[in-house]
């Protein structure tokens, strides 16, 4: 019989109480140093916080340049005054906490893994495993489809901590208006419609909510919690830990470590699909999570995507004589297979879909 148990990773959190050195699959390879030497101290300017309340009001100029200077440079941004009460961020925050911190017994009813081997996208665990040599991320993870709300899974959807669900709902209700608010003032930026991005979002449209956790690691030294990557949907809303940092961003060949976020504050960043509707106008940052040896991590980080049915492609009104499409048209499904294909060879689905 052949043996193909290295298909099922190991959960992570249990491996973390469970060794002093993690096991190969988790190592840095020599030709993939973790760029320590790399990683800059001092950011050449912060990554901006913006006062949503204020750029959706009044489009405020001070604002909106903040919001252009996010996006031509980090491709991340931080908001305040975003709608969500810091009540249901502190209980969704606690909640996903208390999930990881369940007996693995009770999490493991809401495995990704179907019969204990068949690999699912939703669910509790890590990555598919598609090689022997895949080099795996030092974290778990819930993955749940919250929208369209009437897809929702709920058998993977946590009924420990009590108030799981009930956040969770609530949760994607305000990080919703959130994307949308955005979404109008970059449409205001690039000079379209106030709507037009906001339309690229049907009712079918997916929004996928990924908590992940970091337990503590042996070797920071050599182990990443999650690879260098772009997220492969338009647009991250993220829920970060207030104490614990590890998220990195790649700018001009540099790292650097981006700052825990204070006062509620959510943190946005740009997708792959957005590089494409935009006609590669507002590009995806590279970033990963980095380890340390001493406290766990926890963030929560919702994606929004479209109809997996739909095709994506540069938003009509930006193409002209001048400026004309510099991307292909996929099937959304499509796109997404490719994405994650191109991602486990190290490669950008989006430069193969360059005109
Ligand atoms: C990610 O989804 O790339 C991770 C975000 C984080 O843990 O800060
Ligand atoms: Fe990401």
């Amino acid at each position: 019989m052949v043996d193909d148990s290295w298909r099922l990773p190991n959960l992570v959190q249990q491996l973390a109480t469970n060794v002093h050195v993690p096991p190969s699959q988790y190592l840095l390879r020599e030709d993939e140093p973790l760029g320590r030497d790399l990683v800059g101290t001092e950011m050449p300017e912060p990554i901006p916080t913006i006062d949503l309340g204020l750029l959706s009001a009044s489009n405020d100029a001070g604002e909106t340049g903040k919001l252009r200077s996010a996006l031509q440079t980090w491709g991340f941004f931080q908001v305040s005054n975003h709608g969500m009460e810091s009540s249901l961020i502190d209980s969704m925050m606690t909640a996903s906490r208390d999930f990881f911190r369940l007996p693995p017994e009770e999490k493991r009813k809401y495995s990704n893994l179907l019969d204990g081997k068949h690999f699912q996208v939703e669910g509790y665990g890590n990555d598919q495993v598609k090689t022997h040599d895949q080099r795996l991320d030092w974290s778990d993870r819930l993955h749940l489809k919250v929208e369209p709300e009437d897809q929702r899974n709920l058998a993977h959807w946590p009924i420990h901590p009590k108030s799981f669900r009930d956040d969770l709902h609530e949760f994607t209700l305000k990080s919703k208006r959130i994307k949308d608010d955005i979404l109008r003032a970059m449409a205001t930026l690039l000079e379209l419609h106030e709507e037009c991005l906001v339309n690229q979002f049907s009712d079918k449209a997916l929004t996928y909510a990924r908590f992940n956790y970091y337990p503590p690691c042996p070797r920071p030294d050599l182990v990443l919690g999650i690879k260098p990557h772009c997220d492969v949907f338009a647009l991250t809303v993220v829920l970060m830990d207030k104490d614990v940092a590890g998220l990195q961003v790649l700018r001009d060949g540099t790292w650097y470590r981006v700052p825990t976020v204070s006062n509620y504050n959510l943190l946005i960043n740009v997708g792959v699909a957005m590089e494409v509707m935009t006609n590669g106008v507002f590009r995806g940052p590279v970033h990963r999570v980095v380890t340390n040896s001493e406290k766990e991590r926890i963030s929560l980080a919702v994606f929004y995507g479209f109809d997996p049915e739909e095709e994506i492609g540069p938003v009509a009104d930006l193409l002209n004589e001048e400026q004309p499409a510099r991307y292909k048209v996929m099937k959304t499904k499509d796109f997404l297979a490719a994405h994650y294909e191109h991602l486990s060879r190290g490669e950008r689905l989006v430069d193969s879909l360059k005109i």
